[in-house]
Order: structure tokens, then sequence, then C-alpha cells
């Protein structure tokens, strides 16, 4: 932890900088809800379709309004050739989530923003945002590996879809329930970084594809959504359950991260993380995995040693062993996060739109004064 003697709050750990009726978390009590519903009634119960009307709207929808809004979201899957030849001359190598960026971006150009207050548009670029970011994720995934982008398809949910866009299979039910539940639980998390990141640029009255693109980029970091990939590349390093105790020993001993590993307001299991491990405990029932027999070690022994500081398993612990089951490489399971998480920020896009101030925090200024300017020459 950063130490200051000053009023500055590092990382603005428990500063409130906004009202807001979205999400509620009590990391005491291990307690998430969008819009007032218990995560885990959400995860039982809840589609990510019907969960993105919530979080966008305030409410649930009835049957004719979720019936709307599946179909809007089936409408705008496709993605105009030109984004797709942008995303063709993106390099192999690169990081898919810097396609989603750039290919986000681009959006903005093609779908130009005139009134950031005019709510009618605002609800068809929220929907061109959900609808699509499936799309080019899965369409820059097929083309680095010299395969045809798959039109989406649209008799299929959301998560189904996705999965098919990336296969080319439609994939089994019990398999588009698990993906249709993971986007759920990571549809949306209060103040995070990312979303934070969206306030901000939503609070310039900056276009939604601006503030998508900012929302990404902080999302991509190892301490946010990167983790999920770090964790599965972690427990493969471990290699065997006997491996954990003393890598971790160790690790622990010189005061190393574990990815996957404590949160900001959480001092407990963070909920998600429980359901995660749900169902990576059902996938396991048709498909072994050494990776979940070492994850559940490493949770074991992170307990016994990190609980008093309040470390326990976050979302992104149990996340990349879900998808690594279910065959999703492991650097698209950041952008998977993305897909989910839009709605989220689109939400909160929306909300400070209704009360904006730019933000424009203060600082502590530690520099220097009135230095006197040498010429280049004399400098040492
Ligand atoms: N492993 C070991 N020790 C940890 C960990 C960890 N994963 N996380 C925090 N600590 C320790 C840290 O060393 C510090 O100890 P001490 O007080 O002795 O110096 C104490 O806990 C507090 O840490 P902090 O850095 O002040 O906590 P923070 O609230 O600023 O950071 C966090 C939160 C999520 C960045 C951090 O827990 C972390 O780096 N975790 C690993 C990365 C990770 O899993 N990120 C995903 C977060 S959840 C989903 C998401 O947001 O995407």
């Amino acid at each position: 932890m950063t130490t200051t003697t000053t009023n500055v709050v590092p990382g603005l750990s428990g500063v409130p900088v906004a009202e807001s009726k979205i999400c509620f978390i009590d990391g005491e009590r291990g307690v998430l809800e969008y819009r007032g519903f218990p995560i885990e009634v959400l995860a039982e119960k809840s589609t990510y379709e019907e969960t993105s009307f919530l979080l966008l709207k305030g409410r649930l929808p009835t049957r004719p309004e979720l019936e709307a809004h599946v179909t809007d979201l089936t409408h705008h899957r496709r993605l105009k050739y030109r984004i797709v030849d942008l995303i063709k001359c993106l390099p192999d190598s690169g990081h898919p989530m810097g396609a989603l960026q750039a290919a986000v971006a681009a959006m903005g150009m093609f779908y130009p923003v005139h009134d950031v207050h005019d709510a009618k548009t605002n609800a068809l670029h929220a929907i061109r945002l959900v609808a699509k970011l499936p799309t080019i994720v899965a369409a820059y995934h097929r083309l680095r590996n010299g395969d045809e982008a798959i039109v989406p398809r649209d008799d299929l949910s959301h998560a189904a879809n996705f999965v098919y866009m990336l296969t080319e299979k439609e994939p089994e039910p019990h398999v588009a329930r698990v993906m249709d539940v993971a986007l759920l639980l990571h549809a949306e998390h209060s103040f995070n970084a990312s979303t934070f990141a969206s306030r901000v640029t939503g609070s310039t009255l900056a276009d939604p594809y601006s503030v998508i693109t900012s929302a990404i980029g902080a999302l991509r970091g190892p301490l946010h959504g990167g983790a999920n990939e770090e964790v599965v590349g972690f427990l493969r390093e471990l290699g065997s359950v006997d491996n954990v105790r003393p890598r971790l020993a160790a690790m622990i001993r010189t005061k190393q991260r574990i990815m996957g590993f404590g949160h900001r307001i959480y001092k407990v299991k963070d909920p998600r993380a429980n359901i995660l491990q749900a169902l990576a405990r059902r996938l396991c029932e048709t498909h072994r995995s050494r990776l979940y027999d070492i994850a559940v070690e490493t949770e074991t022994v992170v307990r016994e040693q990190l609980s008093a500081k309040g470390i326990y398993p976050n979302v992104d612990f149990y996340s990349g062993i879900v998808y690594e089951m279910m065959g999703i490489p492991t650097d698209l399971f950041t952008p998977l996060f993305a897909i989910a998480r839009v709605s989220g920020w689109l939400a909160h896009w929306f909300e400070q739109l209704e009360a904006n101030r730019i933000f424009r925090p203060d600082q502590e200024y530690k520099g220097s004064h009135n230095l006197s300017y040498t010429p280049i020459e004399r400098r040492a």
C-alpha cells in the first residue's frame, strides 16, 4: 500500500465519486446486486439478454419488451464489411483486446453521434455496442487464424451465437447456458477501474464509442480484467496439485501477488467466484480438468495463509478455468469480460449523463516552482 502524508487517497479507495442506482456490493458479507436483484437469483433465473435490459433500463422487462430487446440485439450483430476489413489489417500476433479497442473506435466513425443527450439514439448506440462486441472478437480470432469470419446466426442466443462464431459449431445447450451465466456474472460491478474510465470519458460528453474504447483499455490490465488470463497461465505453470503448497509459500513469503485473489471491496470470497466455481465443477462432470484440482488446492492454501488479510478468490479466479474447459483460447478471456461488461459500462454512461459534471479531480502539487531556465548547451 502506498503511504502518503497528505489528503490524497491513493486509488480513490473508499471515496464515493457519484450516486448510483445500478449495482450494490457489500464486500464484508459477499453481497452483489444488479438493480436490487441478488446475483445468485439472476444467475439461476435470468439470461444475459434480460440482464442487459435490466442494467440499461433499470427494471426487468415484460415479455414483449424482452422479445423486442432480443430482436434488436440479434439484428445488430453483423459488422460492416469495412470494419471486418479493418480487423483483417491488424497483426495476427496482437492481443485481441487491442483489436476490440480499435474496432470499437472505428465504429464511432461509422456511426457518428450528433447529440449525446438524445435518449432515442443513445439507446440505439447501446444496442449496437452490446450486439457487435462478440462479433468483433470472434471475427478477429477467426481472421488471425486464416479462417473466414463467421456470419452471426439469428436463431441463437447472445451466448450461443458467440461460441458458434468462434468455433463454427452450435454449442450444446448446457455449454451455451454456462457461457450465458458467465456473461451475466461479468455484466456489471459498480465503480471498478474500467467503469470509472467509462464514466470519466462520458463526463466529457464524448460519444459512446469513445466511452467504451476507454473502458476496454482500462479493463485490459492484469490488476483488472487481465487477471483471468494470468490465473490460467499460473495454474498451468504450477502443473500439479503437489506443487501448489511449496510454490505459494515462496510467493507469499516474498510478497508476490497471486492472480485471481484479493479485491478492493470484497473481504470474503467474491459471490461470482462461488457461482463460477459451481459452473466449473459442473463442467468437470463431463470433462475432468487438472487445472480445476490445482485451483481448489490453491484456494485452500491462500485461505490458510491470507484470509486474515481478507484475501479470497475474486471473479477472475474460476472464470478462466470455465472458459478453458469450454475450449476458449486464453487471450480471449479478457475480451469475453468486455463483451459482458459493455452492458454495465453503458448503464453507467446513461447514469452519468443524467446528472453530469465533468470529472476533474484535484491534486497536491509536490513539484518545483519558478526554476531558472538553463540554455541546453550549459546543462550538465
Ligand atoms: N496476492 C497476495 N497478496 C495480495 C493480493 C494477492 N492477489 N492482493 C492484495 N494482496 C495484499 C497486498 O500485498 C497488501 O498487503 P500488505 O498490506 O501486507 O502490503 C494487501 O493485500 C492490500 O493490497 P492492495 O494492493 O492495497 O489492495 P488493493 O485494494 O489496492 O488491490 C487488487 C486490489 C485486486 C488490485 C489486488 O488484490 C490484486 O492485485 N489482486 C491480483 C490481481 C487480480 O486478481 N485482479 C482482479 C481483480 S477482481 C476483477 C476485476 O476487477 O477485474
